[in-house]
């Protein structure tokens, strides 16, 4: 059944209108049925929480997104869009195939949940029993100190521009050293149509080397216990931002100042990140624990995928990362779950050139950790 109700909807058989009522005849799997079958799922009760969970952190109305699906009546209207959403699996937006490594921060919905969100929109989307009082949606606050890096000068998006990719020096705050345990990003007036973010080091922006990413809806980024990333006191700070205006933002004129958060390491990190460019083919990194990967920048990855392997000192192949469809707003540092550890003698495999790497290195002296 649920088979026959997928195919139904992906072959557009399927109209759930404005309203969400419209009703097309060959609609249904069961060709007995003259009425819609009502989705036995409740807005508030079954799927509020799984679009708070998956989805909020763009469409809550204030967020980048253009939709709200916090509620009910904001969100009925999209019901055939949310499913054709999810089974298509473009939202929620996350590139890295299924099957290769299990990343932090992983923006994905698993088949139980993908069902429920579809069932409910052909299911004509009823709202059930409705709290109350709507709950709220929690906010992604962080009570951590940070210190910030701001903009030389702030950026103009025309009425006319309806994209824009721009890279301004960054001016450090107060309390901002050498190094950094983790960094976030707090858009400006423009948050509606910021796209993704990249903060660099390096003597100029086109050759800065990528220290952190942003992409919508990205919460706080800390790098694991132990582990600092290195903002040099002799480079400059750049921040390469990408706009794109949407429906709703067409023809509007905007003056952007988002700043970087950086969060300080304690006095434990005492392992710098580094960040390498590596080259198509095998490269040898062992001993040392990598922690995160970002595609290369506007790559085509074929119909192979942009891939990411390990190879171990006796051959054994491990895939880490494989993106096929690789979408250049949504490519950020995928950062691994439990940091990949390389012994001596590992080596890293990608396919495509451009890749960057960050690892780190087992310190010099004493015992050897990584193997
Ligand atoms: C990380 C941010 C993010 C998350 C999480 C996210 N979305 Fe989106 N969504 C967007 C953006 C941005 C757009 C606007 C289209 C675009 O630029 O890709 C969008 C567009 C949409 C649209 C409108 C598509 C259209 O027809 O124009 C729907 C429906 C949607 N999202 C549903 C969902 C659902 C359901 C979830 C959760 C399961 C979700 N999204 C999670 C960012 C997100």
């Amino acid at each position: 059944m649920k088979t026959l109700r997928r195919t139904a909807l992906l072959t557009g058989g399927l109209m759930l209108g404005a309203l969400g009522v419209v009703v097309v005849p060959g609609w249904f799997d069961d060709a007995a049925a003259h009425e819609p079958e009502l989705s036995r799922y409740g807005y508030w009760r079954d799927i509020r929480p799984l679009l708070e969970q998956h989805c909020a952190s763009c469409h809550s109305g204030i967020g980048p997104a253009p939709v709200n699906l916090m509620r009910y009546l904001d969100a009925l209207p999209w019901a055939n869009s949310i499913a054709r959403q999810v089974l298509e699996r473009k939202m929620p937006p996350w590139l890295p195939d299924d099957g290769t490594g299990l990343f932090a921060h992983a923006r994905t919905l698993d088949e139980r949940e993908t069902d429920m969100l579809v069932d409910w929109a052909i299911g004509l989307a009823p709202e059930g029993p409705a709290p109350a009082d709507e709950p709220e949606i929690p906010g992604a606050a962080t009570d951590l100190p940070m210190s910030r890096l701001t903009l030389s000068e702030p950026v103009r998006i025309g009425e006319m521009e309806s994209e824009a990719s721009v890279c301004r020096p960054l001016v450090r705050g107060e309390g901002v050293g050498a190094a950094a345990a983790g960094f976030a990003l707090i858009p400006g007036e423009a948050v509606s149509i910021l796209r993704r973010a990249v903060l660099l080091a390096g003597s100029e922006c086109a050759t800065g080397t990528p220290i952190f990413t942003w992409v919508v809806g990205q919460g706080p980024r800390l790098r694991p216990e132990g582990v600092f990333d290195r903002l040099p006191e002799d480079a400059d700070l750049f921040l390469h931002l990408s706009y794109r205006k949407g429906f709703d933002t067409e023809g509007l004129e905007f003056e952007d100042e988002p700043q970087v958060a950086v969060f300080p390491p304690l006095s434990d990190r005492t392992r710098p990140v580094e960040t390498l460019a590596v080259e198509p083919g095998t490269t040898a990194v062992g001993p040392a624990t990598l922690l995160s990967v970002l595609p290369p920048e506007g790559l085509d990855p074929g119909p192979e995928g942009f891939a990411v392997e390990t190879v171990g000192s006796d051959g054994a192949v491990t895939p880490l990362l494989r993106i096929r469809r690789l979408d250049s707003d949504w490519a950020e540092k995928f950062a691994f779950r439990e940091p990949v550890r390389l012994a001596a003698g590992a080596a890293i495999r990608v396919s495509h050139p451009g890749a960057i790497v960050d690892l780190v290195r087992p310190p010099a002296s004493g015992p050897d950790e990584d193997r």
